[in-house]
């Protein structure tokens, strides 16, 4: 008997040796398709390859892909558990066709892998084709031999294959398995075509079309084949059973519940063990490909299978979290075939821990009010919509969750009373958010979260994505179609954009669509928390409400924005080594250019206290560690070291990144905080760190800003070739700069002193043995008197020169005149002290002044300064002060 694993390598076996290429499976959040919830069929990797919008070098392949069907047209989470063939997670094994092979060979193919190799014997097999292809019925007569009787024509509704509301599609063909009389159900088209006797095991799709949201059908560029053979269907097949989950793989995962849980994996509680298996599976999936819990979109979808999952666990009576425990079970099934899973075992594990325990502290409370309520309805069937409204708000039970709790006791929710208490919430909330102080205007965004939800945010793991356009908004209004020039806002149902929140600015970058729209996104904001809006003008082309856009993050930006957030994290708590544990952040802002960091600190960073950090920093850069991000409880948070704590909601989990390596800490770790950032995978991606500035920005508060990776390397540069510049013009090697700068400044003050000493001799028109007066030196009644022209003279020396001169005669009035070299004359006077009773210098100023064309003058009697306008009469400024002076020694 062979195992699932066996079975998925022979299959893709096969098709290698029929020349098809093996591809890996796609990740089961679709990164081309915005429209899907999940990854829900083996060609969804390929769906762009069909419709020719992608080349891929190959036109054969054959996949195991990885599928989910909770939620969206596929949906199975209802049924899991309680049928034999209904799963949340399956693998689809597939063949494709890009173009190349069609109907012939595509049915030549499966008639020969399931009659030869698996060794199906044909009398159990029979097959479907759509109503009018003749072309499948006279292939699958001639292939197969099978009889008119088993080539069975059914409508669109069975035999017309599409992926979704859009995207490739056409007739299809299935081939059923007869696992005999013993099991109830009719042969396909029967009215009990849905006991489970026969069995559909495998899907040929002859892919013809696209289907558009217009309701449009276009031909694909050529007619090719998707195949798809559920591997746990076949596995039963082949492995005797009827039942999907008594084959091996399922098995093992419900004998590790069983064992886990102390209890019959057969026994009341076969159906719970078959939901954990099954569900185990899919949230160990989902978690491995980047979701996470979370109350929106994907997120929402994977907690409730996880709720689903952890209710069971309950139900079998298992006191302590099971989920969590069944992973190493599920790695040693699966992880070979898919080594994601090997890889993200921890945070798988550390997630479904954290969910379910958190879960169980409302569960127990919620299923009691249940009961009650239960009882309260004896007998109606109905359960109100309020209590379950009150279960899903209150207690976290999602509304399935209910549904399935009530199964068993054959009652139902009253889903109309459920929407109503929903609405009614969402109207008491919009109350309360006008009385909030918001203007008017923002109104517009509430309408659009109500009717569209919050952005599916893609952009911790892609920084490319396909988005539906949901909203446009311009000017204020939302409109339903935009043409080129026009400025506008535009939101997705998801988006790999980060929009500027906690520091970091929002991303830019491009949309556009293969019609030719183009959309550069100049900034991305966030509106009432969780929408992404991408601001910008249409460039080219038209945009409208409804279309899929392509989403391409500017990376370069982007890459350089990782770094340098990252770089917050390392230097604060660098800042804390070097400082002291008070440093607390105070503020950030992380673009692609530069990092700033302000933080409570008294006083300025010592240039040596800058360098520690820097040398800190680049350390742990150089670690090249791998940076780690998980969801946690705020408790958990605290406990794990993180840093900073905002007032998050209770039960709210927060982002922990954890970066750097420190053996001296007990987790080992170096930074720990709580951050919804985007970040470098390892620190080594910061490659430098540098400050280029610390200052003040309030009292006790100081502000670092700071370079990573190019940017740091440009800087350095440019520190280097000013360096270079420098020490080229003095002709030495930079290393010798400092020095030479000293030696140049006390230099230079040595020569000022001489020159201003050079200055002075020559104002009093001596010669070289030191001042001399003999020269200007006049005596009018008595009164010494200097009074000259000089020329070259800066106007604001020659009050010191007027100075000195007073010093030299002893006693005596003295008056310099200089020109600038604009022509404006400049005068100063002086009267020693013992004459200030005859002479006043400010009169004698204001006379020469005067003298020039100058008005006023000011200073004191013993020394006064005053200039005019006309320079050219300097000599007669000096005469002015010369009479004066005759004047009043003569009156004396
Ligand atoms: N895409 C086809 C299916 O999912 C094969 O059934």
């Amino acid at each position: 008997m062979a195992g699932l694993n066996e079975i998925r390598s022979k299959f893709l076996e096969f098709f290698r040796a029929e020349d098809h290429e093996v591809v890996a499976s796609g990740p089961l959040v679709p990164n081309n398709d915005p429209t899907l919830l999940f990854t829900n069929a083996g060609m969804v990797p390929f769906k762009n390859v069909f419709t020719g919008q992608e080349k891929r070098p190959y036109v054969r392949a054959a996949s195991s892909q990885k599928c989910v069907r909770a939620g969206g047209k596929h949906n199975d989470l209802d049924n899991v558990g309680y049928t034999v063939r209904h799963h949340t997670f399956f693998e689809m094994l597939g063949n494709f066709s890009f173009g190349d092979y069609y109907k012939a060979e595509a049915i030549e193919f499966a008639w020969q892998l399931i009659t030869k190799e698996f060794a199906l014997p044909e009398s159990r097999l029979m097959v479907t084709i759509y109503e009018d292809d003749d072309e499948a019925h006279g292939l699958w007569k001639k292939i197969s031999g099978l009889s008119d009787d088993k080539i069975v024509r059914l409508g669109a509704k069975s035999n017309f294959w599409q992926m979704g509301d859009t995207g490739p599609c056409g007739p299809n063909s299935e081939i059923f398995y007869d696992h005999g009389d013993k099991i109830p159900g009719g042969p396909p088209g029967s009215p009990d075509e849905d006991g489970d006797r026969f069995i559909e095991i495998w899907n040929l799709v002859f892919m013809q079309y696209e289907q558009h949201e217009d309701g449009s059908r276009t031909g694909l560029p050529k007619p090719s084949i998707d195949t798809g053979m559920g591997l746990e269907r076949i596995a039963a097949v082949l492995q005797g059973t009827h039942d999907n989950y008594a084959t091996d793989l399922m098995r093992a995962l419900i004998v590790a519940s069983a064992e886990a849980s102390k209890s019959d994996p057969d026994g009341p509680h076969a159906v719970s063990h078959r939901v954990i298996a099954d569900h185990l599976r899919s949230s160990s999936f989902l978690l491995a490909d980047g979701v996470m819990p979370s109350n929106e979109g994907r997120g929402y979808v994977l907690r409730r299978i996880m709720r689903r999952a952890m209710r069971h666990a309950q139900l079998v009576g298992v006191a302590e979290p099971l989920m969590w425990r069944l992973v190493p079970a599920l790695v040693r099934q699966m992880g070979d075939a898919y080594p994601e899973l090997r890889r993200a075992e921890p945070l798988v594990t550390e997630t479904l821990k954290l969910e379910e325990t958190r879960f169980r502290e409302t569960l127990t409370r919620g299923l009691k009010l249940l009961d009650e309520e239960i009882e309260k309805q004896q007998g109606k069937g109905v359960l109100p919509g309020d209590v379950a409204f009150k279960l899903y708000d209150t207690y976290g039970f999602p509304l399935d969750l209910t549904q399935d709790a009530l199964r068993s006791r054959g009652m139902s929710v009253d889903q109309t009373g459920f929407d109503t208490a929903m609405a009614k919430q969402r109207q008491d909330a919009r109350a309360a958010w006008s009385g909030s102080g918001e203007k008017a205007t923002e109104a517009v965004w509430f309408e659009l979260r109500e009717k569209n939800g919050a952005t599916e945010f893609l952009g911790y793991e892609t920084e490319t994505a396909e988005g539906k356009i949901v909203a446009i908004i311009v000017d204020g209004q939302p409109v339903e179609e935009i043409t080129a020039g026009t400025g506008a806002a535009i939101i997705a149902n998801q988006t790999p954009f980060y929009a500027e929140s906690g520091g970091q600015v929002g991303d830019s970058g491009v949309l556009f669509t293969p019609a030719g729209a183009e959309f550069p996104v100049a900034d991305t904001a966030k509106k009432l928390g969780d929408m992404h809006v991408h601001i910008g003008t249409l460039a080219r082309g038209t945009l409208k409400v409804g279309d899929i856009v392509e989403m391409k993050v500017d990376s370069a930006l982007r890459t350089a924005t990782r770094a340098n957030h990252s770089a917050t994290h390392l230097v604060h708590e660098a800042l804390r080594r070097v400082l002291g544990p008070h440093v607390t952040q105070k503020g950030s802002m992380v673009g692609p250019e530069r990092l700033r960091f302000d933080f409570s600190h008294p006083k300025p960073m010592t240039a040596d206290e800058i360098a520690e950090v820097e040398t800190i920093v680049n350390r742990v850069i150089r670690q090249n560690a791998e940076v780690s991000t998980r969801l946690m409880t705020p408790e958990q948070a605290i406990e794990a070291g993180a840093l900073a704590l905002f007032g998050e909601k209770y039960g709210a989990e927060v982002r922990v990144l954890a970066m750097g390596l420190d053996e001296n800490n007990d987790n080992g770790i170096y930074s720990v905080e709580l951050c919804g950032g985007t970040h470098v995978r390892r620190v080594g991606d910061i490659a430098i760190f540098k400050i280029v500035s610390e200052g003040a920005v309030a009292s006790g508060i100081r502000r670092i800003e700071a370079l990573t990776g190019e940017g740091a390397r440009r800087y350095l540069i440019e520190q280097e070739r000013i360096a270079k510049e420098a020490a080229g013009a003095l002709k030495i090697s930079p290393e010798d700069l400092p020095a030479r700068v000293v030696s140049l400044m006390e230099e230079r003050k040595r020569l000022e002193r001489e020159l201003s000493d050079v200055k002075k001799k020559l104002a009093m028109g001596g010669g070289s043995g030191g001042p001399s007066l003999d020269a200007p030196v006049q005596e009018i009644g008595g009164v010494k008197l200097v009074a000259r022209k000089l020329d070259g003279v800066n106007p604001k020396d020659l009050r010191g020169l007027v100075d000195d001169a007073k010093k030299q005669i002893g006693s005596g009035v003295v008056a310099f005149v200089t020109v600038s070299e604009d022509g404006k004359g400049a005068v100063a006077t002086g009267v020693t002290a013992d004459l200030t009773s005859r002479f006043n210098a400010v009169e004698l100023v204001k006379a020469a002044a005067a003298a020039m064309g100058g008005a006023g003058g000011g200073g004191r009697p013993d020394m006064a300064q005053a200039g005019g306008p006309d320079g050219a009469k300097a000599e007669a400024a000096l005469d002015a002060v010369r009479a004066a002076v005759g004047e009043l020694a003569g009156a004396a």
